[in-house]
């Protein structure tokens, strides 16, 4: 490490591959790496899930640290443990109370809220506070804290009474998961009283961690220029759009990048073919055959003409799954699609995908669960990607999908209206054209884009030059990763 690199703590609940529900877990894998081979000295901060602790082969205790829970003090054990696809030391918060059990990091097996998540963020936090401050006297003191979404809010609020602190900086990935909770749950955690204000983390009532990250951070980020735009108004704001509105000379949108080593057609491990930008065709085939073949033991050459339209999500309101299932009957209809479908998440979208999957054997291949191959495969064999979300603040999958030759159908929000570029007349002919982006919010629009997208994939020529424009776009982190380092230098 170069002398006088700028030390960064990262702080976290996800961090690919070890831990990873969407693409909050993508980017704390992808971003302090392009840091650290920018010179920076990282170190990334992480609860010691049970799943997690049970992929660490060699940790070193770094020592213990008591802090206060909820029915008293709690205390953490401190490793640091070297991860052989991470190029920095991982610190985990070990503290088997809270941390060492089945399944999400989040929500029960039943989908419920651990009933303890608030008791278990917070203790985090007090943690992680500490850690920034150097408590373990381990010499490595932090010149920056850089926390993610509502799990790690209260990081900034412990660390904005102290005098001799690093800077913080707190970005939103999903203003929608506020981490609230209740007024007895602020009492039990013996948070700080002042806290306790409408200027504070208070919120209708109870607390929003997320709030008190927004509130007490030096620096405010999220994920898209767009979406830091969206987030500013009563529609995508939660409640906080005022408060968002009222900080914006600390609000930055800087937009997300993607690990282009992990997702790249000519490399990617999971891909039983490879293919670049200027030979896509015999690849992509390959690879649709062996999607299909995962779904239909036998796929004839009728179903390798189909355009096959694939998804990769959580099933969630906020990615238009709705729109998807009353678009799909209307398209089977009419045209010869087939679609394949990769998610899981309300039991609702669940069992509505896999009942159309019944009825449409043939034409309908859908997979209920979290399959990082599939995923990966899904990308390069299909024909086009759907995501039409009611909001996103950037999201991974379209600049995937964009990498793969794949061309997106979206809505035009949050960072999709940022890396996805409309084809019609105008941008065809001057190759700008990466996909389909619609502009109102209904199920029709989605079906006219999917439409036109269709008309398009007719026509072979111009359907490669999409494709190509689409795989020739940058989305590495090389920029932004730079606009974070001025940020942090601020
Ligand atoms: P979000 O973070 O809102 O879920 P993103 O597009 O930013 O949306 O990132 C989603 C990430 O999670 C991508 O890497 C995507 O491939 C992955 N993902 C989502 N659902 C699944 C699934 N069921 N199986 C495998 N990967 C998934
Ligand atoms: C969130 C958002 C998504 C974004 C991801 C990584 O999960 O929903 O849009 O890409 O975080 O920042």
């Amino acid at each position: 490490m170069k002398r006088g690199a700028i030390k960064i703590l990262f702080v976290a609940s996800e961090a690919y591959p070890l831990v990873k529900t969407g693409g909050l877990g993508d980017v704390l894998y992808s971003l302090p790496h392009a840091l650290h081979h920018r010179g920076a000295d990282i170190r990334l901060v992480l609860p010691g899930y049970r799943a997690l602790l049970r992929q660490l082969e060699q940790v070193r205790i770094l020592g213990w640290l008591d802090v206060r829970g909820a029915e008293g003090i709690v205390s953490a054990r401190i490793l640091e443990t070297r991860h052989p696809d991470y190029a920095f030391p991982l610190w985990i918060i070990d503290c088997p109370p809270l941390f060492d059990r089945a399944g999400n990091p989040y929500v029960s097996a039943s989908g419920q809220d651990w009933p303890d998540n608030a008791e278990r963020f917070a203790v985090f936090a007090r943690v992680a506070a500490l850690l920034a401050q150097d408590a373990l006297d381990l010499g490595w003191q932090p010149a920056v804290v850089h926390t993610h979404d509502w799990q790690t809010g209260l990081v900034a609020a412990f660390l904005a009474d102290q005098p001799l602190r690093p800077k913080t900086v707190f970005t939103i990935h999903n203003l929608a998961y506020g981490g609230y909770f209740s007024h007895s749950d602020f009492l039990r955690l013996q948070l700080p009283g002042h806290w306790w204000s409408s200027e504070g983390a208070e919120f209708h009532g109870g607390f929003s961690m997320l709030k008190a990250g927004i509130v007490y951070a030096d620096a405010v980020t999220t994920v898209s220029p767009t979406y830091a735009a969206e987030i500013c108004t009563p529609a995508f704001g939660y409640g906080l759009d005022g408060l968002l509105l009222s900080m914006q000379s600390k609000l930055h949108g800087i937009l997300n990048g993607i690990d282009t080593t992990i997702w790249n057609p000519s490399t990617d491990v999971y891909l039983p073919a490879h293919y670049s930008m200027s030979r896509i065709l015999p690849g992509k085939r390959r690879n649709k055959q062996a999607l299909l073949e995962r779904f239909l033991p036998h796929a004839d050459e009728a179903v390798m003409q189909a355009p096959l339209l694939g998804l990769v999500t959580r099933l969630v309101e906020q990615k238009g799954i709705d729109w998807v299932l009353a678009a799909m009957p209307v398209l089977l209809a009419e045209t010869d699609v087939c679609f394949v479908l990769l998610g899981s998440g309300q039991v609702a979208y669940e069992q509505k995908l896999t009942r159309l999957a019944k009825q449409h054997p043939e034409r309908v291949f859908v997979e209920i669960g979290y399959d990082e191959p599939l995923a990966h495969l899904i990308e390069a064999g299909a024909d086009m990607f759907l995501m039409p979300s009611r909001f996103e603040p950037c999201g991974l999958n379209q600049m995937y999908s964009l990498r793969y030759g794949t061309p997106p159908v979206v809505f035009k929000t949050g960072g999709l209206a940022d890396t996805v570029v409309d084809t019609n007349e105008a941008t065809l002919e001057d190759a700008s054209a990466t996909g389909f982006a619609f502009d109102t919010p209904d199920v029709a629009s989605f079906l006219d884009a999917i439409r036109r997208a269709l008309a398009l994939y007719r026509q072979p020529t111009q359907w490669r030059r999409l494709q190509q424009t689409g795989m020739r776009q940058s989305f590495d982190w090389s920029e932004s990763a730079d606009h974070y380092l001025a940020l942090y230098s601020l």
